[in-house]
């Protein structure tokens, strides 16, 4: 019979040849663990809405961080999250605050660690905005220099990378040129380009404790129904200097994943969120659906979608996993 149609099946005929064939892979390298961590002592408190994901005080942050080291994970996001906090902010940006001291001990203990800090400052101010506030609205320009001075004191401290991401415009050349004047013209940043007003951050806020005491922030991160107003942010980050560029949320934003590796040649990192973990978590806890093949098949979607990188609260299961485990 002449052959009338393809016969793609050849290709998936025995686990071995899917396996020659496989195009995209999840390995431990390509994975970010977030890492929130509080003041006061002999804490590890469990947050509610993610299970396995816990806050730490300082002196319980080595157990946590042996665990990651011995999983092969080797680089974390840190969240710092203080007890005072006032309209500034300012615990951001005090050398010897909560995140700037975790980031010390963690660079102390695992000098190899890439030790990625979150620059934003919702979890500092008493009313959860991600800047300065002039009645109800964020003050853009004000806000800049805070966040300049708050990747300074991150670095001095030891942070490997400067994540910002608060979405005030021109974020990227004013942490640049703030890093560059302080002599760290050497420390990557990793902008938040792509960062869409979610509800998808919920959990997250009880984590961090920093849900915004009034309004949202839907007037500084991107409405969900945009896809090339992202390209516009991304291309503005791209000229002031970003190093990567994130997509955040990660699920329901896959496109915008695409969308940057078509058009850009930094690395791209998706950010898959507090909820969309929380709702995976949820259903396995009711064994309706097989948490680790629902894991596996999201982030190897992100890599298919052109992610390099993944920032995942997953990470530590899928370390297990890769093992065999
Ligand atoms: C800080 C920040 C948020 C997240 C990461 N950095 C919350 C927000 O912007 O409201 C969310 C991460 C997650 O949901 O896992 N601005």
């Amino acid at each position: 019979m002449a052959q009338t149609f393809d016969r793609h099946r050849r290709l998936r005929s025995s686990a071995a040849m899917r396996n020659l064939v496989r195009e995209n892979h999840i390995r431990m390298d390509d994975l970010i663990y977030p890492l929130f961590v509080v003041e006061g002592t002999d804490i590890k408190n469990e947050i509610s809405s993610m299970p396995g994901v816990y806050q730490f005080s300082l002196d319980r942050l080595a157990e946590e961080m042996k665990e990651i080291a011995e999983a092969g994970i080797q680089s974390v996001l840190m969240f710092g999250i203080p007890d005072h906090k006032d309209a500034c902010g300012t615990e951001a940006y005090n050398d010897d605050a909560i995140t700037q001291q975790a980031i010390r001990q963690i660079k102390e203990a695992y000098p190899d660690m890439v030790v990625i800090a979150d620059t934003c400052l919702c979890e500092y101010t008493d009313h959860g905005h991600c800047g300065v506030l002039h009645g109800h609205d964020v003050n853009n320009d004000e806000t800049l220099k805070l966040l300049g001075m708050t990747a300074v004191s991150q670095a001095k401290a030891g942070a490997d990378i400067i994540a910002p991401s608060n979405m005030m415009d021109g974020f990227v050349i004013a942490i640049r040129e703030a890093l560059d004047e302080a002599g760290y013209q050497h420390i990557p940043i990793m902008s938040y380009a792509v960062k869409y007003a979610s509800s998808f951050y919920g959990p997250f806020r009880e984590a961090a404790c920093s849900t915004p005491q009034f309004g949202d922030r839907k007037s500084y991160q991107m409405d969900a129904s945009n896809a090339r107003e992202g390209l516009r942010e991304a291309a503005s980050d791209v000229k002031e200097g970003a190093d990567f560029l994130i997509v955040k949320p990660g699920l329901a934003f896959m496109d915008m994943v695409l969308r940057l590796r078509e058009n850009f040649n930094l690395p791209i990192v998706a950010y898959n969120v507090s909820a969309e973990y929380s709702m995976v978590k949820a259903a396995a806890q009711n064994g309706w659906i097989d948490e680790q093949r629902i894991v596996m098949e999201t982030l190897v979607g992100f890599k298919r979608a052109g992610a390099d990188l993944i920032i995942t609260y997953h990470a530590k299961d899928v370390a297990k996993w890769l093992r065999g485990e």
